[in-house]
Protein backbone atom coordinates (compact mmCIF):
# COMPACT_ATOMS: atom_id res chain seq x y z
CA UNK A 1 0.00 0.00 0.00
CA UNK A 2 1.08 3.73 -0.41
CA UNK A 3 2.41 5.26 2.06
CA UNK A 4 1.12 8.77 2.85
CA UNK A 5 3.90 11.31 2.71
CA UNK A 6 5.51 12.38 5.76
CA UNK A 7 5.25 16.01 5.00
CA UNK A 8 1.41 15.76 4.70
CA UNK A 9 1.32 13.85 7.92
CA UNK A 10 3.49 16.71 9.63
CA UNK A 11 0.98 19.63 7.85
CA UNK A 12 -1.81 17.80 9.42
CA UNK A 13 -0.41 17.54 12.56
CA UNK A 14 0.47 21.19 12.44
CA UNK A 15 -3.39 22.15 11.48
CA UNK A 16 -4.88 20.09 14.12
CA UNK A 17 -5.34 21.02 17.83
CA UNK A 18 -4.89 18.00 19.83
CA UNK A 19 -7.26 19.61 22.87
CA UNK A 20 -9.69 19.96 19.96
CA UNK A 21 -10.01 16.31 18.86
CA UNK A 22 -10.04 14.96 22.62
CA UNK A 23 -11.87 17.57 23.92
CA UNK A 24 -14.46 16.65 21.51
CA UNK A 25 -14.54 12.87 22.72
CA UNK A 26 -14.20 13.35 26.29
CA UNK A 27 -14.21 15.96 29.02
CA UNK A 28 -10.79 17.73 29.48
CA UNK A 29 -9.87 20.15 32.52
CA UNK A 30 -7.45 22.94 32.21
CA UNK A 31 -4.24 22.50 34.22
CA UNK A 32 -1.43 25.16 33.71
CA UNK A 33 0.09 24.68 30.40
CA UNK A 34 -1.89 21.31 29.66
CA UNK A 35 -5.26 20.01 29.98
CA UNK A 36 -6.02 16.58 32.30
CA UNK A 37 -8.79 13.62 32.23
CA UNK A 38 -9.46 10.33 33.62
CA UNK A 39 -7.35 8.21 31.16
CA UNK A 40 -10.02 6.78 28.86
CA UNK A 41 -7.60 3.75 28.30
CA UNK A 42 -7.56 2.01 31.71
CA UNK A 43 -9.34 2.42 34.58
CA UNK A 44 -8.66 4.87 36.97
CA UNK A 45 -10.49 7.14 39.97
CA UNK A 46 -7.44 10.25 39.17
CA UNK A 47 -6.85 11.62 36.06
CA UNK A 48 -3.18 11.18 35.07
CA UNK A 49 -4.13 11.59 31.11
CA UNK A 50 -2.60 14.52 29.91
CA UNK A 51 -2.88 16.49 26.78
CA UNK A 52 -0.31 19.21 26.14
CA UNK A 53 -1.47 21.98 23.07
CA UNK A 54 1.88 22.84 22.90
CA UNK A 55 3.69 19.74 22.36
CA UNK A 56 0.52 18.27 20.52
CA UNK A 57 0.43 15.02 22.28
CA UNK A 58 -1.45 13.24 24.99
CA UNK A 59 0.40 11.07 27.86
CA UNK A 60 -1.20 9.03 30.46
CA UNK A 61 1.22 8.26 33.55
CA UNK A 62 -1.08 5.61 34.67
CA UNK A 63 -0.82 3.39 31.70
CA UNK A 64 1.93 5.29 29.18
CA UNK A 65 -0.60 5.87 26.69
CA UNK A 66 0.22 8.31 24.68
CA UNK A 67 0.90 9.97 20.95
CA UNK A 68 -0.51 12.29 18.66
CA UNK A 69 -4.10 13.25 17.13
CA UNK A 70 -3.78 10.53 14.86
CA UNK A 71 -2.77 7.84 17.29
CA UNK A 72 -5.67 8.91 19.59
CA UNK A 73 -8.23 8.17 17.08
CA UNK A 74 -6.58 5.31 16.12
CA UNK A 75 -7.05 4.25 20.11
CA UNK A 76 -10.18 5.91 21.03
CA UNK A 77 -12.18 5.50 17.74
CA UNK A 78 -10.74 2.61 16.98
CA UNK A 79 -10.06 3.67 13.30
CA UNK A 80 -6.88 2.44 11.88
CA UNK A 81 -3.74 4.64 10.97
CA UNK A 82 -5.25 5.93 7.46
CA UNK A 83 -8.69 6.15 8.88
CA UNK A 84 -7.59 8.54 10.98
CA UNK A 85 -5.52 10.31 9.36
CA UNK A 86 -8.86 10.94 6.69
CA UNK A 87 -10.48 11.76 9.51
CA UNK A 88 -8.40 14.67 10.59
CA UNK A 89 -8.01 15.61 7.41
CA UNK A 90 -11.62 16.29 6.68
CA UNK A 91 -11.73 18.20 10.00
CA UNK A 92 -9.30 20.11 8.52
CA UNK A 93 -10.80 20.81 4.86
CA UNK A 94 -7.07 19.10 3.72
CA UNK A 95 -7.47 16.09 0.84
CA UNK A 96 -5.71 13.28 1.53
CA UNK A 97 -2.54 13.05 -1.57
CA UNK A 98 -4.51 11.30 -4.17
CA UNK A 99 -2.20 8.33 -5.18
CA UNK A 100 -1.82 7.65 -1.93
CA UNK A 101 -5.61 7.36 -1.04
CA UNK A 102 -6.40 3.73 0.35
CA UNK A 103 -7.06 0.74 -1.82
CA UNK A 104 -10.89 1.38 -1.11
CA UNK A 105 -11.13 4.56 -2.38
CA UNK A 106 -9.98 3.23 -6.16
CA UNK A 107 -12.53 2.82 -8.74
CA UNK A 108 -11.71 -0.90 -9.06
CA UNK A 109 -12.00 -1.85 -5.37
CA UNK A 110 -14.69 -0.37 -5.07
CA UNK A 111 -16.14 -2.40 -7.82
CA UNK A 112 -14.25 -5.73 -5.62
CA UNK A 113 -16.56 -4.63 -2.71
CA UNK A 114 -19.63 -4.72 -4.49
CA UNK A 115 -19.01 -7.60 -5.89
CA UNK A 116 -18.59 -9.02 -2.55
CA UNK A 117 -21.55 -7.82 -1.30
CA UNK A 118 -23.71 -9.17 -4.48
CA UNK A 119 -22.31 -12.63 -3.63
CA UNK A 120 -23.23 -12.30 0.14
CA UNK A 121 -26.79 -11.47 -1.37
CA UNK A 122 -26.69 -14.22 -3.76
CA UNK A 123 -25.61 -16.83 -1.32
CA UNK A 124 -28.60 -15.43 1.43
CA UNK A 125 -30.84 -15.87 -1.54
CA UNK A 126 -29.86 -19.21 -1.84
CA UNK A 127 -30.40 -20.76 1.64
CA UNK A 128 -33.74 -19.68 1.55
CA UNK A 129 -34.50 -21.74 -1.13
CA UNK A 130 -32.52 -24.51 -0.36
CA UNK A 131 -33.83 -26.63 2.04
CA UNK A 132 -31.65 -28.56 3.09
CA UNK A 133 -28.86 -25.79 3.71
CA UNK A 134 -31.88 -24.48 5.86
CA UNK A 135 -31.64 -28.08 7.60
CA UNK A 136 -28.45 -27.93 8.32
CA UNK A 137 -28.36 -24.71 10.07
CA UNK A 138 -31.14 -25.64 11.83
CA UNK A 139 -29.51 -28.89 12.95
CA UNK A 140 -26.54 -26.41 14.41
CA UNK A 141 -29.26 -24.80 15.90
CA UNK A 142 -28.31 -20.92 14.57
CA UNK A 143 -31.42 -19.06 14.78
CA UNK A 144 -32.56 -16.49 11.96
CA UNK A 145 -31.54 -13.73 14.23
CA UNK A 146 -27.72 -14.70 14.01
CA UNK A 147 -27.87 -16.20 10.51
CA UNK A 148 -29.18 -12.46 9.48
CA UNK A 149 -26.72 -10.67 11.98
CA UNK A 150 -23.78 -12.48 10.47
CA UNK A 151 -25.15 -12.63 6.73
CA UNK A 152 -25.38 -16.79 6.53
CA UNK A 153 -25.89 -18.04 3.42
CA UNK A 154 -25.67 -20.71 0.66
CA UNK A 155 -23.38 -21.81 -1.92
CA UNK A 156 -25.17 -23.69 -4.41
CA UNK A 157 -24.38 -26.98 -5.59
CA UNK A 158 -23.01 -27.14 -9.45
CA UNK A 159 -19.96 -25.64 -10.84
CA UNK A 160 -22.11 -21.99 -12.04
CA UNK A 161 -24.47 -20.74 -9.77
CA UNK A 162 -22.46 -17.58 -8.94
CA UNK A 163 -20.46 -17.24 -11.92
CA UNK A 164 -23.67 -17.45 -13.91
CA UNK A 165 -25.55 -15.47 -11.99
CA UNK A 166 -23.14 -12.37 -11.37
CA UNK A 167 -20.21 -12.81 -14.03
CA UNK A 168 -22.52 -12.14 -16.67
CA UNK A 169 -20.12 -10.08 -18.81
CA UNK A 170 -15.98 -10.25 -19.04
CA UNK A 171 -15.75 -7.51 -16.61
CA UNK A 172 -18.38 -8.69 -13.71
CA UNK A 173 -16.27 -12.42 -14.02
CA UNK A 174 -12.89 -10.42 -13.63
CA UNK A 175 -14.07 -9.21 -11.09
CA UNK A 176 -15.48 -12.19 -9.04
CA UNK A 177 -12.34 -13.72 -9.89
CA UNK A 178 -10.29 -11.04 -8.64
CA UNK A 179 -12.50 -11.62 -5.08
CA UNK A 180 -11.31 -14.89 -5.15
CA UNK A 181 -14.54 -16.30 -5.59
CA UNK A 182 -13.85 -18.25 -8.84
CA UNK A 183 -11.49 -21.67 -9.27
CA UNK A 184 -10.07 -22.18 -12.65
CA UNK A 185 -9.20 -25.86 -13.90
CA UNK A 186 -5.80 -27.03 -15.85
CA UNK A 187 -8.09 -27.05 -18.57
CA UNK A 188 -8.58 -23.53 -18.01
CA UNK A 189 -12.37 -24.30 -17.21
CA UNK A 190 -13.72 -21.19 -14.71
CA UNK A 191 -15.75 -22.41 -11.97
CA UNK A 192 -17.57 -21.62 -8.40
CA UNK A 193 -14.76 -21.67 -6.10
CA UNK A 194 -17.60 -22.02 -3.43
CA UNK A 195 -20.03 -25.44 -3.96
CA UNK A 196 -22.69 -26.81 -2.15
CA UNK A 197 -20.95 -24.74 1.48
CA UNK A 198 -22.92 -22.85 4.15
CA UNK A 199 -21.08 -19.14 3.27
CA UNK A 200 -20.23 -17.40 6.39
CA UNK A 201 -18.93 -13.80 4.84
CA UNK A 202 -16.30 -11.87 6.28
CA UNK A 203 -16.67 -8.49 7.04
CA UNK A 204 -14.04 -6.06 7.52
CA UNK A 205 -13.70 -2.69 10.13
CA UNK A 206 -16.62 -1.07 8.40
CA UNK A 207 -18.55 -3.54 8.14
CA UNK A 208 -18.13 -4.40 4.21
CA UNK A 209 -17.80 -8.42 3.14
CA UNK A 210 -13.56 -8.92 2.15
CA UNK A 211 -14.18 -13.19 1.81
CA UNK A 212 -15.68 -15.96 2.72
CA UNK A 213 -15.40 -19.10 4.42
CA UNK A 214 -17.47 -21.81 3.53
CA UNK A 215 -18.05 -25.44 5.35
CA UNK A 216 -19.79 -28.82 3.87
CA UNK A 217 -22.90 -30.15 4.98
CA UNK A 218 -21.78 -33.48 4.86
CA UNK A 219 -18.49 -35.15 6.79
CA UNK A 220 -16.89 -36.63 3.44
CA UNK A 221 -16.99 -33.73 1.18
CA UNK A 222 -13.50 -32.60 1.11
CA UNK A 223 -12.07 -30.10 3.47
CA UNK A 224 -14.47 -29.28 6.25
CA UNK A 225 -13.89 -25.43 5.62
CA UNK A 226 -12.64 -23.32 2.72
CA UNK A 227 -11.83 -20.05 2.84
CA UNK A 228 -11.51 -17.42 0.29
CA UNK A 229 -7.42 -16.84 -0.96
CA UNK A 230 -5.86 -13.85 -0.02
CA UNK A 231 -6.83 -11.12 -2.60
CA UNK A 232 -6.53 -7.79 -2.64
CA UNK A 233 -8.86 -7.12 -0.39
CA UNK A 234 -8.70 -9.75 2.15
CA UNK A 235 -5.68 -10.63 4.31
CA UNK A 236 -6.32 -13.15 6.83
CA UNK A 237 -3.69 -12.62 8.89
CA UNK A 238 -5.10 -8.73 9.78
CA UNK A 239 -8.67 -10.10 9.69
CA UNK A 240 -10.66 -11.55 12.18
CA UNK A 241 -13.67 -13.62 11.98
CA UNK A 242 -17.09 -11.31 14.01
CA UNK A 243 -15.26 -8.37 14.84
CA UNK A 244 -17.85 -6.07 12.87
CA UNK A 245 -20.17 -7.74 15.06
CA UNK A 246 -18.77 -7.00 18.23
CA UNK A 247 -18.11 -3.64 17.58
CA UNK A 248 -22.14 -3.54 16.51
CA UNK A 249 -22.67 -4.69 19.55
CA UNK A 250 -20.99 -2.33 22.11
CA UNK A 251 -19.87 0.77 22.51
CA UNK A 252 -16.81 0.03 24.17
CA UNK A 253 -15.88 -3.76 24.23
CA UNK A 254 -15.17 -4.80 27.70
CA UNK A 255 -13.03 -7.97 26.52
CA UNK A 256 -12.29 -9.95 23.54
CA UNK A 257 -12.76 -13.60 23.73
CA UNK A 258 -10.66 -15.74 20.85
CA UNK A 259 -12.16 -18.69 19.67
CA UNK A 260 -11.02 -21.11 16.65
CA UNK A 261 -14.17 -21.45 14.57
CA UNK A 262 -16.78 -19.53 12.90
CA UNK A 263 -19.73 -21.30 14.11
CA UNK A 264 -17.86 -20.96 17.69
CA UNK A 265 -18.60 -17.19 16.93
CA UNK A 266 -21.78 -17.11 16.35
CA UNK A 267 -22.63 -19.97 18.85
CA UNK A 268 -21.53 -17.75 21.55
CA UNK A 269 -23.41 -14.66 20.17
CA UNK A 270 -26.80 -16.39 20.01
CA UNK A 271 -26.53 -17.73 23.64
CA UNK A 272 -24.94 -14.02 24.63
CA UNK A 273 -21.41 -14.42 24.59
CA UNK A 274 -20.94 -11.35 22.51
CA UNK A 275 -17.50 -10.63 22.05
CA UNK A 276 -15.87 -13.57 20.70
CA UNK A 277 -13.88 -13.55 17.59
CA UNK A 278 -12.16 -16.31 15.25
CA UNK A 279 -8.40 -16.52 13.89
CA UNK A 280 -9.19 -17.49 10.11
CA UNK A 281 -7.91 -21.06 10.31
CA UNK A 282 -4.32 -19.19 10.91
CA UNK A 283 -1.92 -18.86 14.07
CA UNK A 284 -2.80 -15.44 16.09
CA UNK A 285 -0.32 -13.19 14.51
CA UNK A 286 1.40 -9.66 15.98
CA UNK A 287 -1.09 -8.05 13.96
CA UNK A 288 -4.02 -9.92 15.08
CA UNK A 289 -2.69 -9.03 18.69
CA UNK A 290 -2.52 -6.16 17.82
CA UNK A 291 -6.17 -5.67 16.56
CA UNK A 292 -7.46 -7.31 19.82
CA UNK A 293 -5.63 -4.56 22.10
CA UNK A 294 -6.76 -1.83 20.11
CA UNK A 295 -10.51 -2.88 20.25
CA UNK A 296 -10.21 -4.28 23.96
CA UNK A 297 -7.78 -3.81 26.69
CA UNK A 298 -8.60 -7.65 27.53
CA UNK A 299 -8.05 -10.27 25.83
CA UNK A 300 -9.34 -14.05 26.26
CA UNK A 301 -7.66 -16.89 24.33
CA UNK A 302 -9.63 -19.91 24.33
CA UNK A 303 -8.29 -23.11 22.50
CA UNK A 304 -8.56 -27.41 23.14
CA UNK A 305 -6.94 -28.50 26.54
CA UNK A 306 -5.00 -31.17 23.87
CA UNK A 307 -1.42 -30.73 22.95
CA UNK A 308 -2.21 -29.03 19.59
CA UNK A 309 -4.20 -26.65 21.64
CA UNK A 310 -1.48 -25.75 23.73
CA UNK A 311 0.83 -25.52 21.22
CA UNK A 312 -1.77 -23.11 19.44
CA UNK A 313 -2.07 -20.78 22.66
CA UNK A 314 1.99 -21.03 23.00
CA UNK A 315 1.76 -19.61 19.52
CA UNK A 316 -0.68 -16.58 20.34
CA UNK A 317 0.90 -15.83 23.58
CA UNK A 318 4.64 -15.51 21.60
CA UNK A 319 2.36 -12.87 18.98
CA UNK A 320 1.14 -11.32 21.84
CA UNK A 321 3.75 -10.31 24.12
CA UNK A 322 5.43 -7.74 21.62
CA UNK A 323 1.82 -5.96 22.05
CA UNK A 324 1.37 -6.43 26.11
CA UNK A 325 1.72 -2.37 26.33
CA UNK A 326 0.63 -1.33 30.11
CA UNK A 327 -2.71 -1.81 30.18
CA UNK A 328 -3.55 -5.17 28.35
CA UNK A 329 -4.24 -8.44 29.89
CA UNK A 330 -4.14 -11.56 27.98
CA UNK A 331 -5.59 -14.91 29.42
CA UNK A 332 -5.29 -18.13 28.38
CA UNK A 333 -8.75 -20.51 28.32
CA UNK A 334 -7.93 -24.39 27.82
CA UNK A 335 -11.51 -26.37 27.17
CA UNK A 336 -12.21 -29.76 28.20
CA UNK A 337 -11.20 -32.79 25.57
CA UNK A 338 -13.56 -33.13 22.99
CA UNK A 339 -15.31 -29.70 23.38
CA UNK A 340 -15.56 -26.36 21.87
CA UNK A 341 -17.14 -22.99 22.80
CA UNK A 342 -19.92 -24.14 20.41
CA UNK A 343 -20.61 -27.05 22.42
CA UNK A 344 -19.88 -25.64 25.79
CA UNK A 345 -21.83 -22.53 25.74
CA UNK A 346 -25.04 -24.19 24.26
CA UNK A 347 -24.31 -27.07 27.52
CA UNK A 348 -23.76 -24.10 30.20
CA UNK A 349 -25.10 -21.23 28.93
CA UNK A 350 -23.50 -17.58 28.77
CA UNK A 351 -23.14 -17.77 32.60
CA UNK A 352 -20.96 -21.03 32.40
CA UNK A 353 -18.55 -19.88 29.65
CA UNK A 354 -18.34 -16.31 32.06
CA UNK A 355 -17.86 -18.33 34.48
CA UNK A 356 -14.64 -20.64 32.77
CA UNK A 357 -13.56 -17.06 31.04
CA UNK A 358 -12.76 -15.68 35.03
CA UNK A 359 -11.23 -18.91 35.76
CA UNK A 360 -9.15 -18.37 32.76
CA UNK A 361 -4.80 -18.51 33.70
CA UNK A 362 -3.05 -14.96 33.05
CA UNK A 363 -0.53 -14.94 30.08
CA UNK A 364 2.20 -14.47 33.17
CA UNK A 365 0.86 -17.76 34.81
CA UNK A 366 0.83 -19.60 31.43
CA UNK A 367 4.37 -18.35 30.46
CA UNK A 368 6.56 -19.50 33.87
CA UNK A 369 3.75 -22.65 33.59
CA UNK A 370 5.05 -23.94 30.00
CA UNK A 371 8.61 -22.74 30.07
CA UNK A 372 9.56 -24.88 33.53
CA UNK A 373 7.66 -28.09 32.18
CA UNK A 374 10.81 -30.22 31.75
CA UNK A 375 13.07 -28.06 34.07
CA UNK A 376 13.89 -28.52 38.08
CA UNK A 377 13.57 -25.55 39.29
CA UNK A 378 15.52 -27.17 42.49
CA UNK A 379 18.55 -27.34 41.04
CA UNK A 380 20.49 -24.60 39.79
CA UNK A 381 20.84 -25.58 35.83
CA UNK A 382 17.00 -26.17 35.93
CA UNK A 383 16.66 -22.33 37.28
CA UNK A 384 19.73 -21.49 34.27
CA UNK A 385 17.77 -23.18 31.79
CA UNK A 386 14.67 -20.94 33.16
CA UNK A 387 16.01 -17.87 32.49
CA UNK A 388 17.75 -18.76 29.16
CA UNK A 389 14.54 -19.60 27.83
CA UNK A 390 12.51 -16.80 29.28
CA UNK A 391 14.76 -13.87 28.17
CA UNK A 392 14.47 -13.36 25.05
CA UNK A 393 10.85 -13.82 25.04
CA UNK A 394 10.58 -10.74 27.57
CA UNK A 395 13.00 -8.77 25.66
CA UNK A 396 9.96 -8.57 23.58
CA UNK A 397 7.86 -6.86 26.12
CA UNK A 398 7.70 -3.41 25.51
CA UNK A 399 8.89 -1.22 28.52
CA UNK A 400 6.86 -0.92 31.34
CA UNK A 401 5.69 -2.31 34.59
CA UNK A 402 4.16 -5.58 32.80
CA UNK A 403 7.45 -6.26 31.80
CA UNK A 404 9.48 -5.81 35.07
CA UNK A 405 7.13 -7.68 36.85
CA UNK A 406 7.51 -10.37 34.25
CA UNK A 407 11.22 -10.22 34.88
CA UNK A 408 11.21 -9.73 38.43
CA UNK A 409 9.20 -13.24 38.63
CA UNK A 410 11.93 -14.90 36.43
CA UNK A 411 13.87 -13.51 39.60
CA UNK A 412 11.71 -14.98 42.11
CA UNK A 413 12.01 -18.40 40.34
CA UNK A 414 15.17 -18.54 39.21
CA UNK A 415 17.58 -15.86 41.55
CA UNK A 416 18.67 -14.74 37.80
CA UNK A 417 18.78 -10.62 37.51
CA UNK A 418 19.02 -10.09 40.93
CA UNK A 419 21.17 -7.32 40.28
CA UNK A 420 21.34 -6.81 36.69
CA UNK A 421 20.08 -3.28 36.52
CA UNK A 422 16.82 -2.56 33.57
CA UNK A 423 18.49 -0.97 30.36
CA UNK A 424 19.14 2.58 31.25
CA UNK A 425 15.80 3.95 29.90
CA UNK A 426 15.69 7.64 29.84
CA UNK A 427 13.94 9.34 33.14
CA UNK A 428 10.93 11.32 32.39
CA UNK A 429 10.98 13.98 35.09
CA UNK A 430 7.36 14.53 35.71
CA UNK A 431 7.47 18.18 34.76
CA UNK A 432 3.13 17.93 33.48
CA UNK A 433 2.33 17.13 37.01
CA UNK A 434 4.17 20.12 38.20
CA UNK A 435 7.75 19.83 38.97
CA UNK A 436 8.86 18.44 42.08
CA UNK A 437 11.35 20.34 43.59
CA UNK A 438 13.60 17.21 42.93
CA UNK A 439 17.04 18.10 41.28
CA UNK A 440 16.82 16.27 37.77
CA UNK A 441 18.85 13.31 37.17
CA UNK A 442 22.14 14.02 35.50
CA UNK A 443 21.86 13.92 32.17
CA UNK A 444 24.46 13.42 29.52
CA UNK A 445 24.77 16.74 27.03
CA UNK A 446 23.06 14.76 24.16
CA UNK A 447 20.29 13.51 26.28
CA UNK A 448 19.79 17.08 27.08
CA UNK A 449 20.00 18.39 23.49
CA UNK A 450 17.12 16.05 22.17
CA UNK A 451 15.09 16.54 25.09
CA UNK A 452 14.80 20.31 24.57
CA UNK A 453 15.03 20.21 20.93
CA UNK A 454 11.85 17.22 21.60
CA UNK A 455 10.33 20.33 23.56
CA UNK A 456 11.25 23.23 21.61
CA UNK A 457 11.98 21.37 17.80
CA UNK A 458 12.44 25.28 16.50
CA UNK A 459 15.14 25.36 18.34
CA UNK A 460 17.24 23.17 15.26
CA UNK A 461 16.79 26.43 13.40
CA UNK A 462 19.81 27.76 15.29
CA UNK A 463 22.50 25.56 14.15
CA UNK A 464 23.82 25.31 10.48
CA UNK A 465 25.32 22.16 8.99
CA UNK A 466 27.88 20.67 8.47
CA UNK A 467 27.78 19.53 12.02
CA UNK A 468 31.00 18.72 13.80
CA UNK A 469 29.55 16.82 16.53
CA UNK A 470 28.25 14.40 14.23
CA UNK A 471 31.02 12.64 14.21
CA UNK A 472 31.03 11.93 18.18
CA UNK A 473 31.14 8.64 19.03
CA UNK A 474 28.24 8.60 22.01
CA UNK A 475 25.04 6.99 22.71
CA UNK A 476 22.36 9.11 20.93
CA UNK A 477 24.23 11.30 18.20
CA UNK A 478 22.99 9.85 15.29
CA UNK A 479 19.26 10.37 16.94
CA UNK A 480 20.16 14.04 17.78
CA UNK A 481 21.41 14.44 14.55
CA UNK A 482 17.95 12.99 12.72
CA UNK A 483 16.39 15.20 15.24
CA UNK A 484 17.68 18.18 14.02
CA UNK A 485 17.47 17.67 9.98
CA UNK A 486 13.76 16.89 10.62
CA UNK A 487 13.45 19.90 12.45
CA UNK A 488 15.00 21.74 9.97
CA UNK A 489 13.57 20.85 6.90
CA UNK A 490 9.73 20.89 8.09
CA UNK A 491 9.71 24.68 10.55
CA UNK A 492 6.97 24.26 12.71
CA UNK A 493 6.14 21.03 13.07
CA UNK A 494 5.32 20.25 16.66
CA UNK A 495 6.70 17.50 18.93
CA UNK A 496 3.98 15.32 18.83
CA UNK A 497 4.50 15.62 15.07
CA UNK A 498 8.18 14.88 15.19
CA UNK A 499 6.91 11.49 17.21
CA UNK A 500 4.98 10.38 15.13
CA UNK A 501 7.64 10.03 12.84
CA UNK A 502 9.34 7.73 15.04
CA UNK A 503 6.16 5.82 15.93
CA UNK A 504 7.38 2.92 14.25
CA UNK A 505 11.21 2.73 15.38
CA UNK A 506 12.70 1.00 18.49
CA UNK A 507 13.58 4.82 19.83
CA UNK A 508 10.29 6.12 20.21
CA UNK A 509 9.48 5.02 23.79
CA UNK A 510 12.90 6.62 24.86
CA UNK A 511 11.73 9.70 22.61
CA UNK A 512 7.95 9.86 24.62
CA UNK A 513 9.89 9.77 27.54
CA UNK A 514 12.21 12.77 26.95
CA UNK A 515 9.52 14.33 25.32
CA UNK A 516 7.71 14.80 29.03
CA UNK A 517 10.38 17.14 30.28
CA UNK A 518 9.23 20.65 30.20
CA UNK A 519 12.20 22.69 30.58
CA UNK A 520 11.09 26.11 31.94
CA UNK A 521 12.50 29.31 30.71
CA UNK A 522 12.13 31.54 28.16
CA UNK A 523 12.79 30.82 24.28
CA UNK A 524 15.71 32.75 24.10
CA UNK A 525 16.89 30.93 27.41
CA UNK A 526 16.19 27.64 25.86
CA UNK A 527 18.25 28.50 23.16
CA UNK A 528 20.84 29.13 24.90
CA UNK A 529 21.22 26.36 27.30
CA UNK A 530 20.32 24.49 23.92
CA UNK A 531 23.61 25.62 21.68
CA UNK A 532 25.58 25.01 24.80
CA UNK A 533 24.90 22.18 24.94
CA UNK A 534 25.72 21.55 20.81
CA UNK A 535 28.88 23.86 21.50
CA UNK A 536 29.93 21.19 24.19
CA UNK A 537 29.57 18.65 22.24
CA UNK A 538 31.62 19.96 19.21
CA UNK A 539 34.03 20.62 21.90
CA UNK A 540 33.87 17.05 22.76
CA UNK A 541 33.90 15.76 19.44
CA UNK A 542 37.56 18.08 18.95
CA UNK A 543 38.68 16.18 21.69
CA UNK A 544 38.12 12.97 20.19
CA UNK A 545 39.72 13.75 16.97
CA UNK A 546 42.93 15.35 18.95
CA UNK A 547 42.79 11.52 20.69
CA UNK A 548 42.57 9.71 17.52
CA UNK A 549 45.55 11.39 16.00
CA UNK A 550 47.55 11.13 19.14
CA UNK A 551 47.14 7.38 19.08
CA UNK A 552 48.12 7.93 15.36
CA UNK A 553 51.23 9.40 15.61
CA UNK A 554 52.25 6.77 18.18
CA UNK A 555 51.67 3.85 16.05
CA UNK A 556 52.29 4.86 12.54
CA UNK A 557 53.18 8.33 12.62
CA UNK A 558 50.97 11.87 10.98
CA UNK A 559 51.45 13.12 7.69
CA UNK A 560 51.96 16.37 7.12
CA UNK A 561 48.02 17.59 7.11
CA UNK A 562 47.44 15.86 9.52
CA UNK A 563 50.02 17.02 11.98
CA UNK A 564 48.92 20.66 11.07
CA UNK A 565 45.13 19.64 12.02
CA UNK A 566 46.71 18.30 15.38
CA UNK A 567 48.23 21.17 15.93
CA UNK A 568 44.91 23.66 15.35
CA UNK A 569 42.66 21.28 17.59
CA UNK A 570 45.38 21.63 20.66
CA UNK A 571 45.32 25.37 20.01
CA UNK A 572 41.40 25.49 20.26
CA UNK A 573 41.14 23.11 23.15
CA UNK A 574 43.47 25.16 24.85
CA UNK A 575 41.37 28.66 23.97
CA UNK A 576 38.29 26.41 25.38
CA UNK A 577 40.13 25.49 28.53
CA UNK A 578 41.30 29.04 29.17
CA UNK A 579 37.71 30.58 27.72
P1 LIG B 1 -12.67 -27.08 13.61
O1 LIG B 1 -12.33 -28.29 12.83
O2 LIG B 1 -12.39 -27.03 15.05
O3 LIG B 1 -14.18 -26.86 13.30
O4 LIG B 1 -11.97 -25.85 12.89
P2 LIG B 1 -15.30 -26.05 14.08
O5 LIG B 1 -15.01 -24.61 14.07
O6 LIG B 1 -15.61 -26.68 15.37
O7 LIG B 1 -16.45 -26.23 13.04
P3 LIG B 1 -17.75 -27.04 13.18
O8 LIG B 1 -18.26 -26.83 14.54
O9 LIG B 1 -17.42 -28.46 12.89
O10 LIG B 1 -18.61 -26.44 12.10
C1 LIG B 1 -11.81 -24.63 13.50
C2 LIG B 1 -11.59 -23.58 12.45
O11 LIG B 1 -10.46 -23.90 11.68
C3 LIG B 1 -10.64 -23.51 10.34
C4 LIG B 1 -12.00 -22.85 10.28
O12 LIG B 1 -11.82 -21.44 10.46
C5 LIG B 1 -12.72 -23.46 11.45
O13 LIG B 1 -13.79 -22.67 11.90
N1 LIG B 1 -10.65 -24.68 9.42
C6 LIG B 1 -10.98 -25.91 9.86
C7 LIG B 1 -10.30 -24.48 8.12
O14 LIG B 1 -9.98 -23.36 7.71
N2 LIG B 1 -10.33 -25.55 7.26
C8 LIG B 1 -10.70 -26.80 7.68
O15 LIG B 1 -10.72 -27.71 6.85
C9 LIG B 1 -11.02 -26.98 9.01
MN1 LIG C 1 -17.33 -26.88 16.38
Amino acid sequence: MARIPDAFIDDLLARTDIVEVVGSRMPLKRQGREYSARCPFHDERSPSFTVSPTKQFYHCFGCGAHGTAISFLMNYDRLEFLDAVEELAKRCGLEVPRDTQQRNQSGESRELYAALEAAEKFFRQQLQGSAKAKAYLERRGVDAENQARFGIGYAPEGFNGLKDALGTDERRLSLLDKTGMLSKSDSGRVYDKFRDRVMFPIHDRRGRVIAFGGRVLEKDDGPKYLNSPETALFHKGRELYGLWQVRQAHSKIPRLVVVEGYMDVVALFQFGVNTAVATLGTATTPDHAELLFRNAADVYFCFDGDKAGRGAAWKALESVLPRMRDGRQAFFLFLPEGEDPDTIVRKEGAAGFDARLAQATPLSEFFYNELSKDVNLAGMEGKARLAERAKPLLANIPDGAFRDLMQQRLTELTGVGQRVAPAPAPQATPSMRGRSGVPAPKRSLVRTAISLLLQKPALAQGLEPPYLFGVLRQPGIELLTELIALARERPGITTGAVLEHFVEREEAVALQKLALNSEPGSDAELAEVFLGAIGQLNDQTKLQRRDELNQKEQREGLSPEEQRERWALIMEIKAIKAG
